[in-house]
């Protein structure tokens, strides 16, 4: 458990906002299963996303692109039945929401109803504005999520830090203030500058969350499989590695083939 948890009630997006007013930050992780769900719940964290990485880190894709509203829907059901305390978010996958906002309710309620998750994620500002909405007046929490944002990246062409230029700074502050007009209860800046994150932090009233957004946000997310060294083949300057799991499992799988064969496992006490 973490020295910072000492308060066991449910974390809901009320809760958040009282966070930032308090200036207490806000931790956040991502999950995809219900075994690592539930350690990350247990070590105390505020929000769990099941980010639509799990296209990358779960299914092997080079982009989140091809992750299905389906798929998306088999994880967050194995996440929520681990979570006890933390708030349960969920990535609105490529496809499902930027057609029209009918498709976006359709794909939010799915979410909702056969996951029991607890808010949606979507990404973008003005463009989808309309989506946004009609989610919201279903009574669905959403986060937003802008700045480097993966589900465009066929647009952008680069995963490289974004709104470094005066115009796109402008539209993103533009795009954050709108996102907290219309309801949005916290939002996402990924691969920002520092400084255009602190300001968009101190320019809304809602939790802004961090990815290589610097410290001035409200708090801070990363991948799960990035920060505990599980996918060690992802090394951007803003990640910090917490464990080597991937030398940790390499090493025990490796000794666990060696005992196989050389008939140490099962010993006479391994077996009935
Ligand atoms: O899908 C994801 O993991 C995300 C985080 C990087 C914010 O959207």
């Amino acid at each position: 458990m973490s020295t910072y948890t000492e308060d066991q009630r449910k974390v809901t997006t009320h809760r958040l906002i009282e966070m930032k007013s308090r200036g207490e930050k806000i931790a956040m992780l991502t999950a995809y299963d219900f075994s690592m769900a539930k350690l990350i719940d247990e070590a105390g964290m505020d929000v769990i996303l099941v980010g639509d990485s799990a296209s990358n880190v779960m299914a092997g894709n080079i982009t989140t692109l091809p992750i299905t509203l389906d798929q998306m829907i088999y994880h967050a059901k194995s996440v929520v039945k681990g979570v006890k305390r933390a708030l349960v978010v969920v990535d609105l996958p490529f496809g499902s929401y930027q057609g029209n906002s009918k498709e976006a309710l359709a794909s939010a309620i799915r979410i909702m109803k056969e996951s029991h998750a607890e808010a949606v994620k979507m990404e973008g500002g003005a463009e989808i504005r309309e989506s946004i909405e009609r989610v919201l007046c279903a009574g669905i929490p959403v986060m937003g999520h802008l700045g480097l944002t993966p589900q465009s990246i066929n647009k952008f062409g680069t995963y490289a830090v974004r709104a470094k230029e005066e115009a796109e700074a402008e539209k993103l502050v533009a795009d954050a203030k709108l996102l907290e007009e219309i309801g949005c209860f916290a939002l996402v800046l990924e691969k920002i500058p520092a400084q255009l994150a602190t300001r968009v932090a101190a320019e809304v009233s809602i939790p802004v969350i961090g990815i290589g957004a610097g410290g001035g946000v409200d708090g801070q997310v990363l991948v799960m499989h990035d920060m505990l060294g599980i996918n060690k083949g992802f090394s951007p300057r803003f990640l910090r590695r917490y464990a080597d799991l991937s030398t940790v499992i390499n090493d025990a799988v490796a000794h666990y083939i060696d005992d196989v064969k050389t008939r140490d496992f099962p010993n006479e006490k391994e077996q009935y």
